[in-house]
């Protein structure tokens, strides 16, 4: 069987039994929109059926993407230096978790049988997804109980107090077996201003609030530059051999598509100081 197929010339796909080894690692070097180049480092585990990307913006923000194909679940963290001068600790950390539709990504299978012909390359998209508005309703606070959602919370557990979801995904995560309403309600404690009719009453955005002690609702834009969102097909031309005859209408996979995406994420927060970029 053929081991290699070239990927636009740039990534192929390297049909190999992955003997053993379940983590695979690719550092893919991203120019972003303002030109920059950052660096990601994409590692898959067919194991546990997960993928996490991870990159330090040039604005020292580390954000981390761990995409767990079981529940379908998102979760974007972020970990945003202080600005000390105006009083705040060294660093927040944020966690977003929310729930994907199935094809937004390639399967970690997939994504462990990338390899790049050449790792200097500096890569940019081919297909820019745009920005999905996400509005939080509440805090994620027992994440031990969260299961269901994610076993892989743990990389939020510097977010205690600030690891945030949405009821709508909530409802699709209660179907999975073993899950349910009141399980995921038990680890969740709505905003103040979400009430339990799924009424909301007014609180300001962060950049209308003067006082840095006052809520307001903060919102916050999180970029992933450049990911694998599909697999290309190619018909024809494959290898010819003695298993597959009907070589002419076969189609093989051939290459990866490239997306990138923002997400804003719209959440309550107890004082305005926990948002200072919001203005
Ligand atoms: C997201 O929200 C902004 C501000 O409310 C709005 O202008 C924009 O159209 C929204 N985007 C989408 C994709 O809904
Ligand atoms: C494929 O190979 C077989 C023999 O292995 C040969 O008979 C056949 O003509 C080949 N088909 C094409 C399209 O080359
Ligand atoms: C291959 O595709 C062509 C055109 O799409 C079609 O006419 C032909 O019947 C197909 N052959 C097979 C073996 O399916
Ligand atoms: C994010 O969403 C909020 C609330 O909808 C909106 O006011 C804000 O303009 C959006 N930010 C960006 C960068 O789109």
């Amino acid at each position: 069987m053929k081991s290699t197929i070239n990927v636009s010339g740039l990534l192929y796909f390297l049909h190999t039994i992955l003997l053993g080894c379940t983590a695979e690692v690719l550092q893919i070097n991203v120019q972003n929109q303002g030109g920059e180049v950052v660096q990601e480092t994409i590692t898959s585990n067919i194991h546990d059926d997960i993928i996490t990307l991870e990159f330090q913006r040039t604005d020292g923000t580390l954000i981390t993407q761990l995409i767990d194909f079981r529940s379908e679940a998102q979760v974007l963290k972020a970990l945003v230096l202080g600005e000390e001068e105006r009083g705040q600790s060294q660093y927040q950390v944020m966690c977003f978790v929310t729930k994907f539709q199935k094809g937004d990504f390639i399967t970690s299978d997939a994504m462990a049988k990338l390899r790049q012909k050449n790792p200097t390359t500096i890569r940019t998209p081919e297909e820019d997804r745009g920005k999905e508005n996400y509005t939080m309703t509440g805090w994620l606070v027992n994440l031990d109980r969260s299961s269901p959602i994610s076993r892989h919370l743990s990389i939020c557990s510097e977010a205690k107090d600030s690891t945030y979801v949405r009821d709508v995904d909530l409802k699709s995560w209660s179907e999975i077996p073993g899950s349910s309403m009141s399980i995921l309600e038990s680890s969740v404690t709505s905003f103040p201003h979400v009430q339990s009719n799924h009424q909301q009453t007014s609180v300001s955005r962060c950049n209308e609030v003067s006082g840095i002690w006052a809520p307001c609702i903060c919102s916050l834009e999180l970029c992933i530059g450049w990911f694998p969102c599909g697999l290309k097909y190619c018909k024809g031309k494959i290898d010819n051999n003695s298993i597959n005859n009907n070589q002419i209408n076969s189609s093989y996979r051939c290459g990866i598509k490239t997306c990138r995406k923002c997400s804003n994420f719209s959440y309550y927060v107890r004082q305005k100081q926990q948002c200072l970029w919001d203005e």
